[in-house]
Parts: C-alpha cells; sequence; structure tokens
C-alpha cells in the first residue's frame, strides 16, 4: 500500500449506457467512492475522481436493435439518466465523461497503435460465427443456444446464466443468430490478442506476492484463482460496427473490444478533465490509483487493464482494486431485465430531498465483505431509529435549546467538569479514528463510528438534561450548550462525505462551514456569544404506509414477470365424448358460506343444485370473502365422489380459472340460469 502518495487518481467503473443505475451500483460502487474521495478532499488532499459512461459493447447495440433506434440514441438517452442521477445523489465527480467522446477515441486509438507498433500484440485467424442474412459476424452475445453443461436452451455465446459457465460460441449446442434466428456459418477473421499468458509471471508477483496483504480477500482470492487456473491470450479486438475503430490497415469493419477501451475511458476523462496536467496523475510514481468497481468487474481491473498498461508501459498500476459484493433487493437478485431493482431517479420521485437518507442506509448496509440485502423495512426503520432519534435528535436539542435559553447565541463554557470533558476527548479522536475507517476501505465501520459519536452525544445530553438544569443553574446550562454545539459542529466535517446534504444543512444552522478533516475534533467551530441560524430538522420520519408502497411496487412487479413468464400447460391426452358426457356438470346458487375453521384455504358452502341443497368444500377461501359469495351461480361437478375434508363430507367440486400467479375465479354463466341447468 502507498503510504503518503503525493495525490490521488480515484476511479469509479464506467456504467453501461444502456440503462439507468440503481441502488445496487450506488451501494457497491459510486456510493464508497465518493465518501473517500470527499473525505480525501476534507483531509487536504490532491484528488481526482473519474467516470463516465462506457458507451460501447454488445449490450447496447442489441438494446438499441430492440426498442429499433440507433446505438448512439441508447447512449444519449441513458447517459443523460445516469449523470443526472449521480449528480442527485451528490456523487462529486470531477469529471463525467463518456467513452463516445472524440477526444476518447484519439486516446484508445494511440494506446492499441503503441502496443500494435511495439509488436506486444499476437495477430491470429480464427473460425467465427456470421450470419449469412444479416450478413455480420456475430458477437458472443448475438449467439444463443443450448448450454453443453446444464442444457438451458438459452445460454448465450460467452456464457450460461443458468449455470454461470463461461462459455465461447462453437461450444453452445444448436447456436442460431439473434438477428435473423438463422443458424450461423463458420468463417475467417483475423484478429489482435494480448497475450496475459506472457504476463503471468509478472502478475503473480505484482498481486499474489504484492498485493496479499492489503487488497480485500475477495479481490485477492478471485485473481489468484485466476492466474492459478493459467492465463491465455485475449482478443482485444471484435467485428462490430459501434465502437472504437481498429487503427491499422486491414482492419476495417472492426472495433477495440469494449473491455480494451473502456478502462482507457479513464484516462481520456482524466485528460478532458486536465488537458495540461493529466499525465501526473497517469504517470507519476507519487500518485496512488485508486478503481471502485463491483465484484464483476474485478478481473478486468486487476488483471486485464494492469496487463495493458503494464504492456504499454509508461502509466502507474493501481494502488488498490476495493470491489464490493452485490446488493440484493428483497431476498432477490437485482436484474434489470425483471425490473427488479429500486432505479435512482425513481426512488428520487418517491422521496424528493432524502438522497442522503438512501445514502445512509446503503453505506450501513455496504455488502463490502458478503452480499447484502437491501429491504425497505430496514430502509424505513434506519431512517427513524438512527438518522431521526439518533442524529437528528442530537443535533436538533442542542440547536433548539440554544435558541430557547440563549437567544440563538452560543453560550460560553464555564469550567468544565469531568462528563464534558470524556465527551469533548471522544470527539477530538474521532477524525483519525474515523480517517483510517475510510482509508481502509471500511466505510459501514467509519459510519457506524460516527453514529456512536452522535450517539454520545444524546447520552451527554441525557445525562446533563440542560432543559431541567436551567431552572437551577444558567452557567452551568450555557456550558453543556457550548459543549454540544461544538460537538454538532465538528459533526459539519465529519459528516460530510456520507451525507452531504445534511451536512451542508447543518452548517447553515449553525452557520460554520465545512473545515479541514484534521480539526474537526478540535471542538473550536464555534466562539461564545455567536448567533446560530434557525433550527431545522435534518430528517423526518417515514411513515409504514409509504414503505407499503413501494413493497406493493414491487410484489407487482413480481407478478408481472410471473404472469410474462409463466408456460401454458401441455395438452392432455384425448378422451372420449361418452367420458366427457360422464361427468355430470350443472349450474348451482350458493346458499350459504363459511370458512372452515382452523384452515386458510378452505370454504365450506351449501349449494342449491336443484336437485339438493348440498355441502361442498373448496380451497377459495383466500380470494373471496364467504357473505360475497351468497347468491352467486357457479359451476358444480356433481358426481365427483364425495370425499371427507377436515371432517366434512364434501360432495362435489366447483369448477375454477387458475390465473397463472395462482389467483382463482369463479367460473359462472353469463347470465342467471335455473339451477341444476346442466353444463356440456
Ligand atoms: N461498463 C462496465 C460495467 O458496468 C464497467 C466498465 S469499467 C471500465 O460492468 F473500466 F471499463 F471502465
Ligand atoms: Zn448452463
Amino acid at each position: 500500500m502507498q503510504a503518503d502518495p503525493q495525490r490521488y487518481t480515484v476511479t469509479a467503473a464506467l456504467p453501461y449506457a444502456n440503462g439507468p443505475v440503481h441502488i445496487g451500483h450506488l451501494a457497491g460502487v459510486y456510493l464508497p467512492a465518493d465518501i473517500y474521495v470527499r473525505y480525501l478532499r476534507a483531509a487536504g488532499r490532491d484528488v481526482k475522481f473519474i467516470c463516465g459512461s462506457d458507451e460501447h459493447g454488445v449490450p447496447i447495440t442489441i438494446r438499441a436493435q430492440k426498442e429499433g433506434v440507433t446505438p448512439q440514441q441508447v447512449v444519449d438517452k441513458y447517459n443523460a439518466i445516469i449523470r443526472d442521477s449521480f449528480q442527485d445523489f451528490g456523487i462529486s465527480f470531477d469529471i463525467y465523461s463518456r467513452t463516445s467522446s472524440k477526444t476518447h477515441a484519439e486516446v484508445a486509438s494511440g494506446f492499441f497503435r503503441k502496443l500494435y507498433e511495439e509488436g506486444k500484440f499476437i495477430e491470429q485467424t480464427s473460425q467465427q460465427y456470421y450470419d449469412e442474412k444479416a450478413d455480420q459476424f456475430l458477437a458472443d452475445r448475438y449467439i444463443v443456444g443450448t448450454c453443453p453443461n446444464c442444457g438451458n436452451e438459452n445460454a448465450y455465446g460467452d456464457q450460461c446464466e443458468r449455470c454461470g459457465s463461461s462459455l465461447s460460441p462453437t461450444e453452445l449446442i444448436n447456436p442460431h443468430s439473434m438477428l435473423s434466428g438463422n443458424q450461423p456459418v463458420l468463417r475467417e477473421t483475423k484478429h489482435w490478442y494480448l497475450p496475459l499468458d506472457q504476463y503471468e509471471p509478472w502478475l503473480r508477483e505484482w498481486i499474489v506476492e504484492g498485493h496479499k496483504a492489503d487488497w480485500k480477500a475477495n479481490v485477492y482470492g478471485q485473481c489468484k484463482s485466476w492466474i492459478d487456473q493459467g492465463l491465455h491470450p485475449r482478443a482485444v479486438t471484435r467485428d462490430l460496427d459501434w465502437g472504437v475503430p481498429v487503427p491499422v490497415e486491414g482492419a476495417e469493419g472492426k472495433v477495440l473490444y469494449v473491455w480494451f477501451d473502456a478502462p482507457i475511458g479513464y484516462i481520456s476523462a482524466t485528460k478532458e478533465l486536465l488537458p495540461d496536467t493529466w499525465e501526473t496523475y497517469w504517470k507519476d510514481a507519487g500518485t496512488k490509483l485508486v478503481h471502485f468497481i463491483g465484484k464483476d468487474n474485478i478481473v478486468f481491473h486487476c488483471i486485464i487493464f494492469p496487463a495493458m498498461l503494464k504492456a504499454h508501459g509508461d502509466y502507474i498500476l493501481p494502488d488498490n482494486v476495493p470491489a464490493n459484493e452485490f446488493l440484493n433487493l428483497e431476498g432477490d437478485k437485482i436484474s434489470t431485465s425483471r425490473n427488479w431493482a429500486v432505479w435512482l431517479h425513481e426512488y428520487l420521485q418517491d422521496f424528493p430531498g432524502k438522497a442522503d437518507v438512501l445514502r445512509y442506509v446503503l453505506c450501513a448496509n455496504a455488502p463490502e465483505n458478503k452480499d447484502n440485502d437491501f429491504t425497505w423495512k430496514d430502509f424505513q426503520a434506519r431512517n427513524n431509529n438512527e438518522l431521526v432519534a439518533n442524529l437528528g435528535n442530537f443535533v436538533n436539542r442542542a440547536v433548539v435549546l440554544t435558541h430557547k435559553f440563549f437567544e440563538g447565541k452560543v453560550p460560553a463554557a464555564a469550567e468544565l467538569q469531568d462528563i464534558d470533558r470524556e465527551v469533548l476527548a471522544q470527539l477530538a479522536e474521532f477524525p483519525q479514528r474515523i480517517g483510517e475507517l475510510i482509508e481502509n476501505y471500511r466505510f459501514r465501520d467509519a459510519l457506524n463510528e460516527l453514529m456512536n459519536l452522535t450517539r454520545a452525544g444524546n447520552k451527554y445530553l441525557a445525562e446533563t438534561e440542560p432543559w431541567k438544569l436551567i431552572k437551577t443553574d444558567e452557567a452551568r446550562t450555557g456550558t453543556v450548550l457550548h459543549v454540544a454545539l461544538q460537538l454538532a459542529a465538528g459533526l459539519v466535517t465529519l459528516l460530510e462525505p456520507f451525507l452531504p446534504t445534511a451536512a451542508a444543512t447543518l452548517g447553515t444552522m449553525l452557520r460554520v462551514g465545512k473545515g479541514s478533516w484534521q480539526q474537526a475534533g478540535r471542538a473550536d467551530a464555534l466562539t461564545a456569544g455567536q448567533q446560530i441560524g434557525a433550527a431545522a430538522l435534518l430528517f423526518d420520519k417515514i411513515e409504514d404506509a409509504t414503505v407499503e408502497a413501494q413493497v406493493q411496487k414491487l410484489l407487482d412487479t413480481k407478478k408481472a414477470n410471473e404472469m410474462a413468464n409463466a408456460v401454458t400447460a401441455p395438452a392432455k391426452e384425448d378422451v372420449s365424448f361418452e367420458q366427457f358426457q360422464s361427468m355430470d356438470l350443472r349450474v348451482g346458487t350458493v346458499v350459504a358460506a363459511e370458512k372452515v375453521a382452523k384452515t386458510k384455504k378452505l370454504l365450506k358452502l351449501t349449494v342449491n343444485t336443484g336437485l339438493d341443497e348440498r355441502t361442498i368444500v373448496s380451497g377459495i377461501a383466500e380470494f373471496f370473502i364467504p357473505e360475497a359469495l351468497v347468491g352467486q351461480q357457479v359451476l358444480v361437478l356433481l358426481n365427483l365422489a364425495p370425499r371427507e375434508i377436515k371432517g366434512i363430507q364434501s360432495q362435489g367440486m366447483l369448477l375454477l380459472a387458475e390465473d397463472a400467479d395462482g389467483t382463482l375465479q369463479l367460473m359462472q354463466p353469463g347470465q342467471a340460469v335455473k339451477p341444476g341447468s346442466f353444463v356440456a
């Protein structure tokens, strides 16, 4: 680990501009990166925070094709949505660029050319699938077929999403093109490969020996297992018409592979930001380079991109790659295609002004070492119990009491007692303690420590009871509030990386700006006699109904997915007309209905069949209120052999329609008919 760098280059994975961003993105990558950068800035470090949209690659061309628009239209649309979401959540990039920019095309081409000219690539022809009807080579993702490992019929040319195995297109059984549906043919094509195998000894030394101690266990573990399995040459060009054209002769119709061009996007964006000085942020050994990513990006950032940088020769390598695990949503994997996500832009429509609440919850529950689950109940509980009852309550009491007893002027501190000194001593330790956790990428723990500080503040007020003390000892009350206000003022700086909006509101309330991190523990931000601003609520309670509505939204999504995916059961075997006629199907009228005691699903119905009034037990209690059934006509199979259900003789069976999600409906005649009429 680089101990005392002169400057930092911090990157956050470039999101694909083929969909909006959701809570998983924020929790896994952008929020921890933002906390890290805001902290470094407060600590007076020279830091550049780099991001942008990843606008090439096959997922984008596929999306364009599905929506009937051009790839450029797709990336324009989502780049704007993503950029706005990041801004609304306070992700404080120094630049948010795009890999479709002119600078990027130049930088990425230049990078490729240098490696090409220095003979760092292998040139190789191979057989690849070609769609004769669409007249183009098929990228892996454009080929579907049966997985040789698990039999999934919808496996892609590069991966089976059911069993997770990574595939090559020629391994697929019965491959067909997503463009035309036709069976593709094999054709010869030339590509350039980065011989990763040649970098294996160096990678092993750099990662396995060099970073075992300071990289996160999940990151180190994945890298080690990749290297141990042996590295192979990897194609860095593709036959595709969307991307950075391969800048050498004889490469018409070919573009750089998206995972070759995208990470170079970090460099191009830095160059756009700092046309004159960008090189110090990428080439000077005093620069500490940190990549924030999700776990699905580990191999690209720890093996392939470093090998590219090494091959190029001019660049520094990442000091750390703090990848997070995944965040699930209400027990299920977040999925764009299943719309199982909380989209950032939608969250802000439903919770205007509450970006910080989500930042808080996602950091407190960040998937740092294992996959974690986001639930709306937890979101509500953390808001109400931690932000409102702990942090908000502490600040509010200090400010409100200062207005009430001292006309809004910071009271002077008389002689300090032990209890005052203790709480101030705690404050004094916090900048360093939280800073160390942040520098070690332990953002959850850092936030938890911060909440311990506000907890200590609340405890201090609860023990000193200034609201009672004022009746007997005004000077002592002043001291207590002085101490509490200094604590609150320290929070303006300490909170800022985590909750920038709340920190700014608190700063306005106390009329202090955010100061340097190192001095946030000094308890001297406020001077006795200084006027403070009006109290404002930092957070307010989130009601049950509000989160229930969010849960309902997800249940609706789940139901829509089930309906869309439901497969119609195959046809049954033929029956003869005689077999059918042997069934006595009639219309009846319900005359009484009640729940069967101690069951959830069963109703006991009394049905007038025209012949008699008989008892029928039916499993429809979840879908009907008994009273509402009385008077309804139903279709009944009369001659189903009687059977005993929960001690009741059931004589016949109701005919029902069962929807894809299991909901039941009564089958009824379109108009009332005489009970006992045949159904045939
Ligand atoms: N677009 C990729 C993803 O969303 C990440 C690209 S990161 C970069 O998984 F290094 F390539 F920029
Ligand atoms: Zn499979």
